[in-house]
């Protein structure tokens, strides 16, 4: 029944037949990260969220991404190379291979042609900093690119846009919120018109001004390669004894985020975005296998950040993703006293006092 359903949906993102023949072209797109305030962590088949989540998109963090396609006689088999910053990348290409056999029965093309991935992010990689999430959406959009010259003239931009998110679930869960900004939300929830377990869609609703240009300072704690892939943190999920508490937390967080982003109560929305963090971690620290996350450095700066906060009455809060490094969340009217406090006292906890500021984005656009 399930399965059934979602076969249903999936239909609309086949597509019947191209209207032109090109024999090669190139396009390019840059996208960014993003950051969950209500997380997911759990899935089921295909990708699809066993939760709602919510996130900020990025500005500056970003994945840019040059395809280019050339017509090839031999179409058995899928054909590409990958170069990150000008630098072949094999040791990418077998996720690009699984995302390419995920999508092909939705991009009939993906066998016509010979591909060159050129792919660089203005941050550093592996720096712990979702560069999946970035990286999956601009391959998408390039691909939905390449299926729009395909089909011209007449494409729907609404379709454009939901497909590649759709696609780029796909390729990363996270990345399917990375095409819009400055707030999406990706998965089923019945306070949230439109909301969908396939694809992101933006915050359809009314947002506090408090929340314009929101700043995400990444304070780069340990750069390391992950500890736990996303995949395998997933998996843990099922068959975890407070896997049911944690979907109907995130569930009713959405809930409370969504009168948060109304009201503009900065202390709640502290509250509310600390607590998926540390939830998010709680799930992992009792999975089996278990796994800690956070480094000491992780937890010598929610310290700061609390005593700052009583001290100051600031609203400075933080978030985690599924590792060690810190995202530190803030409105733009208290940027300059928080920067300070983070150069005087935060940077030193950083691996090679490496920090990247970012702030609240409008999602990828593309190169022409
Ligand atoms: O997109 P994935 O499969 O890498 O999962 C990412 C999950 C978190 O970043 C931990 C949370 C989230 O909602 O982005």
């Amino acid at each position: 029944m399930f399965v059934e359903f979602i076969f249903m949906t999936h239909n609309r993102f086949i597509p019947q037949n191209y209207n032109n023949t090109i024999s090669k072209g190139n396009v390019t797109w840059q996208s960014p990260s993003n950051i969950a305030l209500v997380k997911y962590w759990g899935k089921k088949e295909a990708q699809i969220p066993q939760n709602p989540s919510i996130s900020f998109t990025l500005n500056t963090s970003k994945t840019i991404t040059r395809l280019e396609f050339t017509e090839k006689a031999d179409r058995s088999n899928f054909s590409f190379e990958v170069y990150l910053e000008g630098e072949q990348k094999d040791s990418f290409k077998p996720k690009i291979e699984t995302f390419f056999k995920r999508i092909e029965l939705y991009l009939p093309f993906l066998k016509t042609y010979h591909f060159k991935i050129d792919t660089s992010n203005t941050f550093p990689h592996s720096s712990g900093i979702a560069s999946s999430a970035s990286g999956m959406s601009a391959l998408a959009l390039c691909l939905m690119s390449v299926e729009k010259l395909l089909q011209a003239p007449n494409f729907n931009m609404d379709y454009f846009y939901e497909k590649a998110s759709f696609l780029a679930r796909l390729g990363s869960g996270s990345a399917c919120r990375s095409l819009k900004g400055s707030l999406v939300v990706w998965g089923k929830h019945d306070a949230i018109k439109n909301s969908s377990d396939l694809f992101g869609v933006e915050y359809p609703y009314k947002v506090h001004e408090n929340f314009a240009n929101y700043q995400d300072t990444i304070l780069l704690v340990d750069k390391g390669e992950k500890q736990v892939s996303s995949t395998v943190g997933h998996n843990l999920m099922h068959n975890h004894p407070f896997s049911k508490q944690r979907f109907e937390q995130a569930n009713a967080n959405m809930v409370n985020m969504k009168t948060i982003l109304e009201n503009g109560d900065l202390k709640a929305f502290i509250e509310l975005v600390e607590s998926e963090a540390l939830a998010l971690h709680a799930m992992m620290m009792t999975s089996l296998p278990y796994f800690i996350l956070m480094k000491p450095n992780t937890l010598e700066i929610i310290n700061k950040v609390w005593a700052f906060r009583a001290a100051t009455g600031m609203h400075l809060g933080f978030t985690l993703d599924a590792g060690a490094n810190v995202h530190l969340l803030y409105p733009e009217s208290e940027k300059q006293a928080i920067m300070d406090f983070i150069k005087n006292e935060l940077v030193v906890y950083c691996q090679n006092e490496q920090y990247i500021c970012d702030n609240v984005g409008f999602g990828a656009n593309e190169m022409l």
